[in-house]
């Protein structure tokens, strides 16, 4: 277990990376990138706006490793060179307002749509559930193979293009994490059954992406620790899957909870009455902190400096990632630092998802 951590604004190293804070924006789908899953002008702007909002790592909106795992439009892509170029200048701009970029790599699996997958979504299994818009086809040993050699190629170019860090996206429900859930992953085979087999293709996924990248180079993943279904991943389990993570070298797991089909306990909850902050998501994460070695970032829910300094010098987490109160305010950080303000003023009413369905990526409160 690492030891607790308790100063918020002092720079920090993860992996060898210098971080200038331990606030981090988490991975936030903007629905700005191209068609082709290029990087707009847009995107580049907003990035440089957030690094100067003082974040001390900024993680990008999940990119697709493959076309045939598109789930929403506007999402970026890194499975072409003519994309290279676009996360480049991202990084470039992140870079000159002294800030830090990684990459998150996902791929939607069966919540991938064919309308932008260009096909059949992929799953674990072929299984009906309200998680998937349509009836995935069970993937093959094929299947796997090549998506495993995305993920790596994918890590390669981020780094190419001078990205600091890539976050492999196995929570939520997409497919890294349906492989480790027993509500999407039926498998009779090697990649199915006790949690170990459900493991598999993750851990192949980390191994592919260190021998294409290096060891040395942050590798962070965002896992459920737990799906908040009758039969999805629990606690449990997922802590045994950050134990196998931390043995292989993981820089950093930020732990989530929740699918889309979770209701009230999905990845994005709205905020209850009181409009309280409930850091909803602690309750995993301090658990699985206390089983492994590597650092945790804790996500969901955080919206003031005293819950964020009260949850690092408690030892619940090692950094805090915040996603819809830099949608609001993309210079929280540098306004908590100087003490500005004491707390986000972010409602958590998920007004901006449905802005950014519209290619209006905002806050819609005044
Ligand atoms: C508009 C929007 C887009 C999101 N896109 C992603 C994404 O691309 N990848 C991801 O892992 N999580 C994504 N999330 C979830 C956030 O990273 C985060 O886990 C969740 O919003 C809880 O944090 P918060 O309470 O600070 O908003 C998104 C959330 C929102 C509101």
């Amino acid at each position: 277990m690492t030891s607790p951590e308790t100063d918020l604004f002092t720079a920090t190293e993860l992996r060898g990376l210098t971080l200038r804070n331990r606030i981090f924006r988490s991975a936030t789908w903007e629905g700005l990138a191209d068609k082709r899953g290029c990087v707009t002008q847009r995107l580049v702007d907003l990035y440089r706006e957030l690094a100067e909002g003082g974040c001390g790592l900024l993680i990008s909106s999940f990119t697709n490793v493959l076309e045939d795992g598109s789930t929403i439009p506007g999402s970026m892509g890194l499975f072409h060179d003519r994309q290279n170029k676009g996360v480049g200048q991202l990084a470039e701009a992140v870079h000159q307002a002294n800030g830090k970029l990684c990459l998150q790599l996902v791929h939607g699996g069966g919540q991938a749509s064919s309308k932008l997958c260009g096909g059949q979504p992929l799953a674990p299994s072929a299984v009906e559930t309200k998680l998937f818009p349509e009836l995935p086809r069970e993937m093959t040993l094929e299947d796997i193979k090549r998506t495993v050699a995305a993920f790596a190629a994918a890590a390669q170019r981020a780094k190419q293009s001078g990205c600091d860090a890539v976050q492999l996206h196995a929570a939520h429900g997409y497919l890294l994490s349906q492989f480790l859930s027993p509500h999407t992953n039926r498998r009779q085979d090697q990649y199915g059954g006790d949690i170990k087999n459900r493991s598999r293709f993750l851990l192949e996924v980390v191994e592919a992406v260190q021998n294409a990248v290096g060891k040395g180079y942050p590798l962070l993943v965002k896992l459920n620790g737990c799906d908040n279904l009758a039969d999805g991943l629990t606690l449990e389990d997922a802590t045994k899957v950050a134990k196998l993570l931390d043995t292989a070298g993981i820089a950093a797991i930020e732990v989530s909870g929740g699918t889309p089909i979770s209701g009230d306990m999905n990845p994005v909850r709205m905020a209850h009455e009181s409009g309280d902050e409930m850091a909803y998501n602690v309750i995993l994460s301090r658990t699985i902190r206390q089983q492994v070695d590597c650092p945790i970032i804790a996500v969901g829910g955080i919206r003031s400096l005293h819950v964020m300094s009260g949850l690092l010098k408690t030892g619940q987490t090692d950094y805090i990632s915040l996603s819809r109160p830099l949608i609001r305010e993309p210079d929280l950080p540098n306004k908590l630092q100087s003490d500005a303000v004491e707390k986000s003023t972010c409602t958590s009413c998920n007004g901006c998802f449905k802005a950014a369905m519209k290619g209006e990526f905002r806050c819609v409160i005044p």
